[in-house]
């Protein structure tokens, strides 16, 4: 009996959201926001809380700095009942921190990497690894040190007798290094959207990009915003529509709280056409209350959004 369900592998911020922006910023000019939250954020984090509220027992182990947006993310993260005791605070570094220009379905970004920029396979312990079932990584471009190992990181897992699920995210930079036919065979799902599958594969299009990573991968989940999701395995692929949310609060972490979703019912041994409902339908749920963790409160108010909401009945 491994001691936990899931453990999130990677970044740790705060995300500073700025809502009710008049206009975009420009140069030289000041412009007024007339709403802010200071909360939780990254991505492996909103998986992370999530997958708590869901039923999971989570761990995580990312990189924080001495200092107080620090205290905001080890606090935030044990309110979400996530075990802090594997988290590593960097001597070197401060506390990552994202900027989030909020404009109804779509926001501005700006990232501080920090702590979270310089974990690399040095600080993961084999013997926290071993305490798993199951690992997440997300934001892998975020992460300056883990993309440069990710090979040597997936191999960790792998050798830890864990299950490894991966959700690349954006990248920064653009250029989108990510050696999928090395990296995915060790990947038991793999989770990009639809835009971050192209761009690692260098296609113009969902299909040949799936085409492109077939040989390569276990089981794929790419997620498509309000189109839903498409599940891919060798053996077939199934577009399983979004359940639609005609009031929209805002979409920030919808693809994190997919990805919860999905794993949790991926680590209690659900069928895949029951991950993936589950992922669409947290990926839903997420997009009914403010930023990636508002609609995840507790498990009570994930159920009563599901059937308020979507008219779908959920056990948990
Ligand atoms: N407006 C919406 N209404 C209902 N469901 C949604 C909506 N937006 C997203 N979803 C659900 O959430 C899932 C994940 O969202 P999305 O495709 O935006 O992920 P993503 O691009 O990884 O997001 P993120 O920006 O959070 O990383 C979708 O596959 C869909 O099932
Ligand atoms: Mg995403």
């Amino acid at each position: 009996m491994k001691k936990y369900d899931i453990l999130a592998l990677g970044e740790l911020n705060v995300d500073l959201l700025l809502n009710h922006i008049a206009g975009f910023p420009e140069i030289g000019k000041e412009i007024f926001a007339r709403d802010m939250t200071l909360t939780l954020g990254s991505s492996t984090a909103i998986f992370a809380a999530n997958a708590a509220t869901l039923g999971s027992r989570v761990s995580f182990v990312g990189m924080i700095g001495k200092d107080s947006f620090g205290d905001v993310v080890k606090s935030s993260l044990q309110a979400r009942h996530i075990d802090v005791s594997n988290l590593i605070e960097a001597e070197s570094a401060a506390t990552g921190l994202t900027a989030i220009l909020n404009y109804d379905n779509d926001r501005a970004n700006v990232t501080y990497p920090g702590a979270m920029s310089i974990m690399g396979v040095k600080d993961i312990k084999p013997e926290v690894i071993s305490q798993a079932r199951h690992v997440h990584v997300s934001s892998v471009f975020l992460q300056e040190t883990l993309h440069r190992e990710l090979m040597e990181i997936v191999r960790l897992v792998k050798d830890c007798g864990a299950t490894l699920s991966m959700d690349v995210q954006f990248d920064p930079e653009e250029e989108w290094e990510f050696d999928y036919e090395k990296i995915l065979p060790m990947v038991d799902v793999f989770m990009p959207n639809e835009q971050e599958l192209m761009a690692i594969t260098r296609k113009d299009s969902v299909g040949e990009a799936v085409d492109a990573i077939l040989p390569f991968i276990n089981v794929a989940v790419v997620k498509m915003g309000t189109r839903g999701s498409l599940l891919v395995t060798r053996e077939g692929r199934r577009l399983m529509p979004a359940m639609l949310n005609n009031n929209v609060v805002d979409a920030i972490g919808a693809g994190d709280s997919f990805d919860a979703g999905f794993i949790s019912a991926y680590v209690a041994g659900k069928d895949l056409e029951y991950c993936q409902w589950l992922g669409n339908l947290t990926g839903a749920v997420n997009t009914t209350a403010a930023g990636g963790t508002g609609a995840f409160a507790s498990k009570e108010a994930v159920i009563e959004a599901a059937r308020y909401n979507f008219g779908q009945t959920l056990v948990l």
